[in-house]
Parts: C-alpha cells; structure tokens; sequence
C-alpha cells in the first residue's frame, strides 16, 4: 500500500510558531504525525515580523521538532498569519453566457475579474472568495457549474493584505529553506474557521473570533457564506504587559502569573512556554499574607484587558452582521479561550451564544497535542494544504521528498477550476 502523503503548514503567531505535518485520512479527517512550537516573541509583534532572524529560526525550530516526529522532511508550506492592514471586501461580478453551461473556467473568469476591478496586485491578494451567485433572474446559486442561462452573476469576498508585511513574510518562510508558493498564504481566521466549524454553524450563522497573543482575528458566515473578516492588532500579550506594569514585574514573571492563575488544573501547555519561563510557581502569588489578594489583583487587571478586547470585537462584529440573528453565537478559540470562565464573561459581553471551539473527532493522531484552542488555526491551515497541493508536493516519510521540477509540476497541478470548487465547499 502506498504511504498517505503528508501534508504541512505554520502558524506564524506573535507568541508562538507552530509547524503540524498531517495526513488525510479521508474528506474530512486528518491525522496529525507532527508538531513543533517554538516562541517568536522577539520576531513577531501583533502579527507583523519584527525582527526577520528570531523569526527565521523560530520557523526552523518548530518545522524541524515536527518534522522528527514524523520521520520526514519539509520542503512546502502553507503559512497562517494575521498581521498588517487586513481588507475584506464584497465585489459583484457579471459575466455574458448567450445560453451555454457555466464551465469550472467561467468561475476562473469571475474571480479574476474580481481581483482586477478591485485593482488587486498579486503582492497584496490573499483570497478570492465566491459567495454567490445568481443566474440571469435565480440568485442564491451556490454552485453554477452546469447551469445554463444568458448571464452569470457572482458576489465575491476579495481579502487583501499589505504588500510589504506578505513580502516580509514569504521571505522569512524561505530563508528557513521552505517553500511557500502563491496562494499558500493564509490568513489566520480563515483557518481557525476551517478546523472547528460546521457546515451548519456556517448555515445557520457564527463568528469564529481567535484571540491570541498579539491579535485578536474574526471570520463571520451568515447563511453558509463569508460575510467578513477582521484583524484587531491587541491581544493576550497586552494583559501581560498591564500586569508587568501594575504589579512592578517582568514581563516574564507576568506573563507566568497570568497563566498561573487562569489555567485549568492539569491543563497548562508544556509546549508553549518560552524558553526562558521556569516552571515552578510565582513568589509574587506564593506570599502567604497577600496571596489572596494578589490573584484578585491579578484576575482584575486581566480581565480589564479581556472585557476592553471583547468590546472591541463586539463592535466590529455589529458593523459586519447588519442585526441579522448568529443561531450559533461566537465561538472563542487562541490562547485566550483557555481562561476557565472566558464562556460567561464573553455571554454578557456579546449577549448571544458563546463556545470554545474545538477540533472534535475529525483530527486524529497527535490529537492531546493539538486539542486546545490555540492549535485550531493550525489544524485548519492542514486542511487549506490538502485542499490546494498537487501530489508532486507533498512530503513523505523516512526522508524522501519528492519535489517535482517546474514543468512536471505545471501538469500535476489540478485546474485552478478544480481548486475553485474545493473553496466552494470549503468556504461558503
Ligand atoms: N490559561 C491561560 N490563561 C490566560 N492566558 C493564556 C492562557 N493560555 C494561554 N494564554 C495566552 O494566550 C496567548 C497566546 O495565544 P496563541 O498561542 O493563540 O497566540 P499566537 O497564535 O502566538 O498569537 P497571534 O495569533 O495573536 O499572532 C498568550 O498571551 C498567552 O499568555
Ligand atoms: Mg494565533
């Protein structure tokens, strides 16, 4: 029997980079058979890299932790982030048919006149996204594909990113001897969306919001579509700071403390911690007479931080929505959903539903590893791999790699029609 091909991404984060190596098992599962996390504290701030080298070998930490793992080597990635100016846009798109079947290269069409009256640079695009269509008078189309009529109609979502932080991006990725190719950038949310929900969350409305160190990022679906994306440059790390500032200490004291007293018993991550982090626990909360009041102090200053984030997206998350009614709520995921009691406290904030998001029974393996909710970007950015790789690609185990050249590769990539139709599924 052939080995499955292994698939790879990263998760480029302001307070970790995470590498996962996976397998499809089938349609919708996948099995992780590597994981590696390394911090970039120093390399990345609010998403954006700030120092190329702490980044550069962050990357090569992580890709090589999980690549033993699964006793192959990584050549090609797809890269996650959320850092810059981040736009998402609706364009409306009409192409002629004069009464012939929609073709896979009509879709092409749509998408490519969408990037172009968006005034789109290839530096700068990251997603084309349909989200419907309409044909001559039926609207609500979700796949055109074969139907006939005098003109097709597509609402589109354009994502656009700033060209300068994506160019810095793609250049740290491979000075860590890696490949990403166009396409493979990711924005982070998308992802995020990708691993925890349902088709049926999308349906019947959701906002997946992931809160981690140094962004705060949210994707929207209403009636099975994107409606919207947003980056919000604040996250985990500004409570740390606070708490360094108000308590006199390091930001490494603080930041320990903070995971000290919101951490779940048996459940902080052995994986995440920075280097230089001790694991013992802090003199600051251990002084018997002001231990009690010391965690209140903490608790406070914290939560200060979670309600000013949580406002924030509450507000971007009404602009987006226009009143329409989100059956499934907000679902949390990044580091911050794993404080214990973030569910009521975000409740009364957003007053709708509100869930940690998980990966569930469809991620295998390594599943312990990748269970919390700060892993779900990069379990979702496996699946924008298996969706977007041709076989030529892909890794495989005991060190063989078989990376095809140029011309063999142009014939083994599928249509970029075939690809269309998996973001259809995938996304709307
Ligand atoms: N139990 C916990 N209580 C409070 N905060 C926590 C807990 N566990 C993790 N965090 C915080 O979550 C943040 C890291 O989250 P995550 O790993 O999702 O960020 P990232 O992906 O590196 O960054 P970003 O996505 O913002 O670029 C840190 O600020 C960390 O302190
Ligand atoms: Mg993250």
């Amino acid at each position: 029997m052939t080995e499955q091909p292994i698939f790879a991404a990263i998760d480029l984060g302001s307070t970790k980079v995470c590498a996962v190596l996976g397998q499809a098992l089938d349609e919708d599962r996948l099995e992780i058979v590597g994981i590696g996390t390394a911090s970039t504290q120093s390399g990345i701030r609010n998403g954006t890299i700030v120092d190329v080298q702490h980044t550069v070998s962050a990357i090569r930490k992580a890709v090589d932790m999980a690549a033993r793992k699964a006793n192959c080597q990584v050549t090609r990635v797809v890269v996650g982030f959320a850092g810059g100016e981040i736009e998402g846009q609706d364009q409306r798109v009409m192409i002629a048919l004069k009464d012939r079947e929609v073709m896979a290269t009509d879709i092409d069409r749509i998408l490519q006149e969408a990037r172009t009256m968006m005034g789109c640079s290839s530096s700068e695009l990251l997603h084309t996204i349909p989200k419907t269509y309409k044909i001559d008078e039926q609207g609500g189309i979700v796949n055109p594909i074969g139907m006939v009529g005098a003109r097709l109609e597509a609402l589109v979502h354009v994502v656009r990113g700033s060209d300068m932080v994506l160019a810095n991006l793609k250049r740290s990725v491979e000075r860590a001897g890696l490949t990403v190719r166009d396409g493979d950038l990711i924005l982070q949310p998308l992802a995020s969306a990708r691993a925890v929900l349902t088709e049926d969350d999308k349906e019947l409305g959701v906002c997946v919001v992931d809160i981690g160190g140094g962004t705060t990022t949210m994707v929207l679906y209403q009636n099975g579509a994107l409606c919207g994306v947003r980056v919000i440059p604040l996250g985990g790390t500004a409570m740390t700071k606070d708490l360094a500032a108000v308590m006199r200490i390091s930001q490494s004291d603080a930041e320990r403390i903070k995971k000290e007293v919101f951490s779940l018993p048996g459940t902080f991550p052995a994986t995440d911690a920075p280097e230089n982090e001790a694991s013992h626990s802090s003199p600051v909360l251990e002084d018997p007479p002001h231990s009690g009041g010391r965690r209140a102090q903490v608790k406070e200053v914290v939560e200060a931080r979670l309600e000013e984030i949580l406002t924030r997206v509450k507000g971007e998350l009404e602009r987006m929505r226009q009143s329409t009614y989100l059956a499934r709520g907000v679902v949390l995921v990044g580091g911050i959903a794993r404080m214990p009691d973030i569910v009521p406290f975000a409740e009364k904030i957003f007053d709708m539903p509100v869930s940690v998001g998980e990966v569930g029974s469809r991620v295998q393996g390594l599943v312990d590893q990748v269970a919390s909710p700060e892993f779900a970007s990069a379990v979702g950015l496996l699946y924008f791999a298996r969706d977007q790789w041709a076989p030529g690609e892909i890794s495989r185990r005991n060190g063989f790699v078989s990376e095809q050249p140029q011309e063999s590769l142009k014939r083994a990539v599928p249509s970029s029609g075939i690809r269309v139709w998996k973001w259809l599924k995938d996304i709307i």
